[in-house]
C-alpha cells in the first residue's frame, strides 16, 4: 500500500497559497463575527466525545482544502489497508491490528467486514485469549486473598493501563491496591516492596517482547525478594502478558497472557496488557472500555471525512505543524483522573509519528510530530498557562472536559467547567490594555473535547480516537507510524556503558562520558 507523501499532492501547494493569503492572518474572532454558522460547521459528535473545533485557526474554504490533501494522499485508502491487516508497518512487515482487540467476536454487519482469512483467524484467537484473561481478572477480583496487585512494565506495558486505572478509579474494586513499577531505578520497586507481602501480591510481568532490560531487571529483582521472603508458589503470584511466551516460561512464569506482533506496544492497552485493568474494573468493565473503541474504529472506517472527527484532528495537527509551523500542542483535561492521560499521548504521538524519514527512507522536507505535554488543567493553570496566554510562541490546546461528575460535593464541578471554557475563551478573546504586561492577544487556538461521562466505554472511545488522529497526521506525512527505531541506539549504549561502568574502560569513549564516567566511579 503506497501513499502519496503530503507534499507532493496539488492539494499541499493550493494549502499554501491559502495559508500566504489568509491563514497566516487568520482571526478566529473575525471569522466567528462573519459566519454565524462557525460553531456548527467546527464541532460535531463522534462517539462518546462531542469535539469543538471552531476555535481554531482555518475556515471551511481550509478545512475542503485539508480533504482534498487527505483524498489525493491516499489516506483513505491506506486506512481501509489497515483495517484489512495488510502489513502497513513495512519496516517490520507487520499488520496493525489493535482495532481488532476490540472488535465484537460476531461481525457486526457482515461478514465481508473480516476482509482476509489471516484477519478472520486472529480474530478468533483474540476473543480465546480475551475470554481467558477475563476469567483470570474474575478469578483475581473474587480471590481475597490476593490484595495487592503490581503491573512491572514499561512504555506501552505501562503508560496504557496505568492511565486507564487511574482515569477508571470510580469504578475501581475496593479492597484491591494496584501499583505500577516501570522504571530500572530500584527506588520505584523497593517502595513497592515495602507496601506488599509475598502471600497476597500478584505480579504481572507485562512486556511485549519480554527482553526489556528495565522491565526484566525489575521482574528477576521481584521474583528474587518473592523467593527470599519465602515465596514458592510462583504460578499462583506470577503472571506475564507478553508475545513472547517461551522467554516467559523460561523466566519460570507459567501463568501467560499473549498477544501478537501485530499489536504495537503502544496501542496494546486493549490486550492483556490491559489485565490489570481488567481486575481492577472487571470482565464487564472492560468489554464495556473496548466497545467504546470499537465504536470509534467503525466511526473512523465508516464516517465521511468531513464528519470523520480523527480525520479532523489529524488534518488540523498537519495544518498547525506545517503551515502555522507550531512545534507543540498542550493537553488540558479538566478530569482529575486523567492525570496521566498527557504521558500516554506523549508516547502515543511521539513515537509513533516522530519520525524524520519517510517510508521509504528519505529525508522529510516538513516537520512531524508535536511534543506532547500538559497536566490536568487546573494545576496547569497556575503553572504554565502565563506562557500559553501571553508567552511568543502560539500553543494550540486540546481541552477535555467531563458532563457529568461522579462526586456530589457542591459548587465543585461548576467551577471547574467555568473554568475549562473561561479558559478557551480567554486564549481566543485576548484583552486589549495598550500591549503592555496586562495584554493578551488572543487567537490562540483551541480544541474542546466533551464526554458526557467519565467512564469504560467513553474512555475507550476517546483513546481509539487518539490512536486514529495520529495514523492520520503520519499517514499524511508518509512516515511509518508504527515502529520506533529510534530507541533503539540508547539501548545498545547503555548495555555498552553498563560494562564500563563495572570496569571503568574509557577506551574510545568520547571526553564527556568519560568524564563522568570516571566521576561516577570515583
Ligand atoms: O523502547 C520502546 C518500547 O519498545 C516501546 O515501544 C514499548 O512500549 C516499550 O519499549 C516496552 O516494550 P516491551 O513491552 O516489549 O517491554
Amino acid at each position: 500500500m503506497k501513499t502519496t507523501r503530503c507534499d507532493r499532492t496539488p492539494a499541499w501547494d493550493a494549502l499554501q497559497t491559502t495559508f500566504n493569503e489568509r491563514g497566516r492572518s487568520f482571526d478566529v474572532r473575525a471569522a466567528f463575527a462573519s459566519d454565524p454558522s462557525r460553531f456548527a460547521c467546527f464541532s460535531q459528535s463522534a462517539p462518546h466525545v462531542f469535539a469543538d473545533l471552531s476555535k481554531n485557526l482555518l475556515d471551511q474554504g481550509t478545512e475542503q482544502l485539508l480533504f482534498d490533501l487527505a483524498r489525493q494522499s491516499g489516506l483513505e485508502s491506506h486506512r481501509e489497508a489497515m483495517f484489512s491487516g495488510a502489513a502497513i508497518n513495512t519496516t517490520e512487515l507487520r499488520a496493525v491490528m489493535h482495532w481488532l482487540l476490540r472488535k465484537p467476536p460476531v461481525p457486526l454487519v457482515s461478514e465481508a467486514q473480516v476482509a482476509t482469512e489471516f484477519v478472520a483467524n486472529e480474530l478468533t484467537k483474540v476473543h480465546t485469549t480475551l475470554a481467558a484473561m477475563l476469567a483470570f481478572a474474575e478469578q483475581v477480583r473474587g480471590d481475597a486473598g490476593i490484595t495487592d496487585v503490581v503491573n512491572i512494565g514499561i512504555g506501552g506495558s505501562d503508560l496504557g493501563p496505568q492511565m486507564a486505572l487511574l482515569a477508571l478509579d470510580e469504578f475501581v474494586l475496593p479492597g484491591k491496591r494496584f501499583h505500577f513499577v516501570s522504571n530500572v531505578d530500584g527506588h520505584e520497586l523497593a517502595a513497592v516492596l515495602r507496601k506488599v507481602k509475598p502471600a497476597s501480591t500478584l505480579f504481572l510481568i507485562a512486556s511485549k517482547t519480554f527482553t526489556t532490560i528495565e522491565t526484566m531487571t525489575n521482574a528477576q529483582s521481584a521474583k528474587a525478594w518473592f523467593e527470599a521472603q519465602g515465596g514458592t508458589d510462583i504460578a499462583r503470584h506470577f503472571a506475564a502478558l507478553t508475545t513472547n511466551v517461551v522467554a516467559a516460561n523460561a523466566f519460570g512464569i507459567s501463568s501467560t497472557f499473549g498477544f501478537w506482533d501485530w499489536v504495537g506496544g503502544r496501542y496494546s492497552v486493549w490486550s492483556a496488557i490491559g489485565l490489570p485493568l481488567a481486575i481492577a474494573i472487571g470482565a464487564q468493565g472492560f468489554k464495556e472500555f473496548l466497545g467504546g473503541a470499537h465504536a470509534m474504529d467503525e466511526h473512523f472506517r465508516l464516517a465521511p471525512l468531513a464528519q470523520n472527527l480523527p480525520v479532523r484532528l489529524g488534518l488540523l495537527d498537519l495544518w498547525y505543524r506545517n503551515f502555522h509551523g507550531f512545534t507543540s500542542r498542550s493537553v488540558a483535561p479538566y478530569h482529575s483522573a486523567l492525570k496521566r492521560y498527557p504521558a500516554y499521548l506523549q508516547q502515543l504521538e511521539m513515537e509513533s509519528n516522530g519520525k524524520r524519514v519517510d517510508a521509504e527512507g528519505a529525508a522529510l522536507p516538513y516537520g512531524t510530530a508535536p511534543v506532547i505535554w500538559g497536566e490536568p488543567g487546573t494545576n496547569g493553570q497556575h503553572a504554565y498557562f502565563q506562557m500559553l496566554h501571553q508567552g511568543t510562541d502560539v500553543v494550540p490546546v486540546e481541552f477535555v472536559a467531563v458532563k457529568a461528575p461522579k462526586h456530589d460535593l457542591p459548587g465543585h464541578h461548576n467551577l471547574l467547567l467555568a473554568n475549562v471554557l473561561a479558559q478557551a475563551q480567554a486564549l481566543m478573546l485576548g484583552k486589549v490594555d495598550n500591549g503592555g504586561h496586562k495584554h493578551f492577544a488572543g487567537n490562540r487556538p483551541s480544541t474542546f473535547l466533551l464526554l458526557d461521562e467519565l467512564s469504560p466505554s467513553s474512555l475507550g472511545a476517546l483513546i481509539a480516537l487518539q490512536e486514529h488522529r495520529v495514523f492520520v497526521s503520519g499517514s499524511l506525512w508518509g512516515i511509518n507510524s508504527f515502529d520506533q527505531w529510534g530507541v533503539e541506539l540508547g539501548k545498545v549504549l547503555a548495555k555498552n556503558v553498563e560494562a564500563r561502568l563495572s570496569s571503568g574502560d574509557a577506551t574510545g569513549l568520547d571526553a564527556s562520558t568519560a568524564g563522568l564516567l570516571a566521576r561516577l566511579r570515583d
